[in-house]
């Protein structure tokens, strides 16, 4: 097994000490080659000059670039017979990302879309609770991921054309937890704000089993900030949780004079990174030749419903999705 990993940027940097502490052999290439030598040299990986030679070379392809990137990569990928990882959003439209589908089946080679989101700990046993019962009927859904703008509000994520946006970025993650949690959307109806560079959206999604699930999402908060929680409402019980562990009022003022180096994360423990266990996941589920966790028909799913918020959210209006077909 030797991963080739493309795009040595903040996941470039965690897919490469993630597949490092599996021990699975990995070469990077990246438009940034001083950056991919050096994340090779810190994480025991080697470079390709070229993603032609990378693809010659590796068995599974790993796909960490810009999200506008994905289609034209993952498809170079599937075309050289390579399995393949890619980064969410797969896409920016549901048409690409039906296309990018439809090429890995074509040639035969599995795709995984890296929802990491399901492999937190925290979120995985939220998820758990409610399918085994302990909540009854699950009801209200209350999601919150609120961080600071990529790289300050100053690189390709700013661009709506090649990032997609906040809600498609970052919402998506979500979004993606309440269709594995609650089942399939019919409506979704959304308000958004910004200042600057600074983007907030609430989405209110009803799912075909009758719950509805609240989502918060935004690149607002300043530098260094990134709270993630979920509160899991059912008929007979409530499972919550949030990143503030401290139960203390932080008090954050000023201007910020420094744009945050890359994509803020949230607080991973080293003992469960969920990098790690992702991709423990990947490889366990090629080796036995099963499904992945997040199956390429979720992330379609997971990517239409962002797209619906999205567009909710523009026009201020509840969209209703059509069944899937
Ligand atoms: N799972 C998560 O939590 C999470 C977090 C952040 C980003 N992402 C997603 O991961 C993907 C990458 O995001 P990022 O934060 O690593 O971005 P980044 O800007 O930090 O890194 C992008 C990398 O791609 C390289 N690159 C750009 N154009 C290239 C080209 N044409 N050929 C080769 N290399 C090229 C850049 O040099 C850089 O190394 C995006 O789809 C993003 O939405 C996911």
């Amino acid at each position: 097994m030797r991963v080739g990993i493309i795009g040595s940027g903040s996941m470039g940097h965690a897919h490469a000490r993630a597949w490092r502490a599996l021990g699975v052999d990995f070469g990077i290439y990246s438009r940034d080659a001083p950056r991919a030598a050096q994340l090779a040299a810190e994480h025991g990986g080697d470079t390709y000059p070229d993603l032609g030679t990378l693809l010659a070379d590796v068995t599974l392809a790993d796909v960490c670039l810009p999200t506008f990137l994905h289609r034209e990569t993952v498809e170079a990928a599937a075309r050289a017979g390579r399995h393949v990882v890619c980064e969410k959003p797969l896409a920016l439209s549901n048409e690409d990302a039906a296309a990018m589908v439809a090429a890995c089946e074509a040639a035969g080679v599995r795709l995984f879309v890296a929802m990491v989101v399901r492999f937190f700990p925290q979120y995985r046993f939220a998820r758990d609770l409610v399918q085994a019962g302990r909540i009854g009927t699950p009801r209200v859904l209350r999601l919150r991921r609120v961080s600071s703008p990529p790289y300050g509000g100053h690189s390709w994520f700013a661009d709506e054309t090649k990032s997609g946006g906040m809600i498609l970025d970052l919402m998506l993650h979500d979004i993606d937890y309440a269709l594995w949690t609650a089942g399939d959307v019919q409506q979704v109806y959304a308000r958004e704000t910004r200042v600057g560079t600074r983007h907030y959206a609430q989405a209110a999604l009803t799912h075909v089993s009758g719950a509805l699930s609240l989502i918060e999402s935004g690149w607002a908060y300043p530098d260094g900030l990134f709270r993630t929680a979920i509160d899991l409402a059912g008929s007979s019980g409530l499972i919550e949780w949030n990143s503030d562990a401290a139960p203390t009022i932080r008090i954050v003022h000023g201007k910020q004079r420094h744009a945050t180096p890359g994509v803020s994360l949230p607080v991973i423990s080293a003992a469960a990174d969920p990098f790690v266990l992702q991709f423990n996941h990947v490889l366990d589920a090629l080796q036995r030749e099963v499904p992945f966790d997040v199956t390429p028909g979720e992330a379609l799913g997971a990517l239409r419903v962002a797209l619906a918020v999205r567009d909710s959210a523009r026009s201020g209006r509840a969209v209703t999705l059509e069944a899937a077909t």
